[in-house]
């Protein structure tokens, strides 16, 4: 055993963040610039699912897109495939374990704001194929109030070199997260943009319901559940859905009805309901979140005790006359505070100004508590039938992605035309959550350590495997 707690020579782990189904995700830091970063690494047991590999040939497309993190350095270190990313606050999974719902103004604002980020990650040619709270995070510091989208683990590029939309399938497997899935995902369609905003109305309606009609089954297997929900989302009118909340949301999931695989999204029409549900409701759209007012109020209840304090105190001023510099400091010191904590609380603060003081606590990712709602699926990874724009080289040899793309598509041709989801692997996210000690993981990475992870040194390291493998 050897501890492996820094990669690439200046990433040092901190802690642990999350274990999600693929991977763990790590706080580190960067210690050349002296700056937080989150560390992804893949699990052994998944390398064959290469979701890891996939993520950063999607983060590399995407590099430069609002609303989807930074991704600083990618690699192999003792035969773990790591990247590493700008570091996130909060994903929304937390806020709803603490929340139980969220408020109309919260979601529509969440709404809009992931509308958003989809619509400019379509626009780089992606479908992100697995939209659900876990995959929403808000940003740190002055951008804790800004969103954030993750987890491109199984994404995909639905564009060709040519810009061209890649051909519709329906023999594929489902893909992503059931609670969240779109219809389409359910009949084995290949995915599109439509299916990333339904899921993200069916996010949204869990925010504001608390639940979805289609958690909680009983006595089914995976499959079962995979099926049965499918045909609830179909059946159920999107009215009888959307009951308890804005028509709006209803309206948004009858569009998307109509849409094909190919559509164009009117993502103009989506934000423009959730505008309208919110001038409806009468909700002044100003970026606070439902976590936010809870500490404008606790700022307001301090506010109100330092009033009294200061009137107390300008009472005993005027009876007793400063006796000394010392007390004079104090109580200029105790003004001041009280009219920054005012003007924080009478003017509305810019949202790019507003923290939460637990922004930057990394996230845990939930425990999954329906843990048979709560499967995400992924396919067996095999390079897809896209061209990449990219070209990556290895040590030894330049090696032209498109090449071995179009080669891989051929060879699925010739096996009848199957998808390369044909093989799902299935993890329960909550299996690694209760217990770290006693997770797998721990046998892998070692134990976590107060200042860093022990991991297992493996044979001999090589530069870049990811590379490496596409030779393969
Ligand atoms: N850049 C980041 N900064 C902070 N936390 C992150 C970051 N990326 C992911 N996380 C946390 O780790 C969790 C798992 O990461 P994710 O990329 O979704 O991996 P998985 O494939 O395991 O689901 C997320 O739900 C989130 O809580
Ligand atoms: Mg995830």
């Amino acid at each position: 055993m050897q501890t492996a707690s820094i990669f690439n020579g200046i990433y040092v782990v901190q802690k642990k963040i999350s274990s999600g189904s693929f991977g763990v995700v790590l706080l580190g830091q960067d210690k050349e610039r002296n700056v937080d970063v989150a560390i992804k690494i893949e699990k052994e047991e998944n390398e064959d699912v290469r979701s890891l590999e996939r993520e950063v040939q999607v983060l590399e497309r995407l590099q430069g897109t609002d609303g989807v993190p930074k991704l600083l350095w990618h690699g192999q270190q003792d035969e773990y495939n790591v990247i590493i990313l700008q570091l996130l606050g909060k994903d929304l999974s937390h806020f709803m374990k603490t929340k139980k719902k969220f408020s109309f103004k919260t979601t529509i604002q969440l709404g809009i704001q992931i509308v958003h980020v989809l619509e400019r990650i379509h626009n780089k040619g992606v479908v992100h194929r697995d939209l659900k709270p876990e995959n929403i995070l808000f940003g740190i510091e002055d951008e804790s109030s800004k969103i954030y989208v993750v987890d491109f683990g199984i994404s995909k590029i639905y564009r060709d070199a040519q810009g061209n939309i890649l051909p519709f399938r329906d023999n594929a497997s489902f893909i992503g997260t059931t609670r969240y899935a779109s219809i389409a995902a359910h009949k084995g369609h290949e995915l599109s943009r439509k299916d990333d905003i339904e899921s993200l109305i069916y996010v949204l309606l869990y925010f504001m319901k608390g639940q979805l009609p289609w958690q909680n089954m009983q006595n089914v297997s995976d499959e079962e559940r995979t099926v049965k929900v499918g045909e609830m989302k179909m059946n159920m009118d999107p009215r009888e859905l959307c009951k308890d909340v804005p028509i709006e949301f209803a309206k948004i999931l009858e569009y998307l009805k109509q849409l094909q695989y190919n559509s164009d999204p009117n993502y103009y029409f989506v934000y423009h309901q959730f505008e309208k549900a919110a001038e409806n409701q009468g909700i002044q759209l100003d970026n606070i979140f439902d976590w936010d007012q809870q500490q404008q109020m606790k700022i307001s209840q301090s506010n109100n005790e330092n009033i009294d304090n200061l009137q107390r105190s300008n009472t005993q001023q005027q009876l007793q006359p400063p006796q000394s510099t010392e007390m004079k400091k104090s109580i200029e010191k105790q003004g001041s505070n009280l009219i920054r904590q005012l003007s924080n609380n009478q003017f509305l603060i810019p949202p790019s100004q507003l923290k939460r003081q637990d922004s930057q606590q990394p996230s845990v990712v939930s425990g999954s508590v329906m843990l048979s709602t709560y499967n995400s699926i992924r396919p067996k990874y095999q390079a897809s039938q896209m061209a990449f724009d990219i070209k990556v080289c290895d040590d030894n040899s330049p090696q032209d992605i498109n090449q071995n793309m179009k080669q891989t598509a051929e060879t699925g041709n010739q096996n009848g035309g199957q998808n390369s989801c044909a093989e799902t692997v299935c993890w329960k996210d909550s299996v690694f959550e209760e217990n770290f000690e006693e997770i797998p993981l721990a046998k892998k990475y070692g134990m976590l350590k107060q200042k860093g992870v022990e991991i297992p040194k493996k044979r001999k390291t090589s530069q870049s495997p990811i590379k490496q493998r596409k030779k393969n």
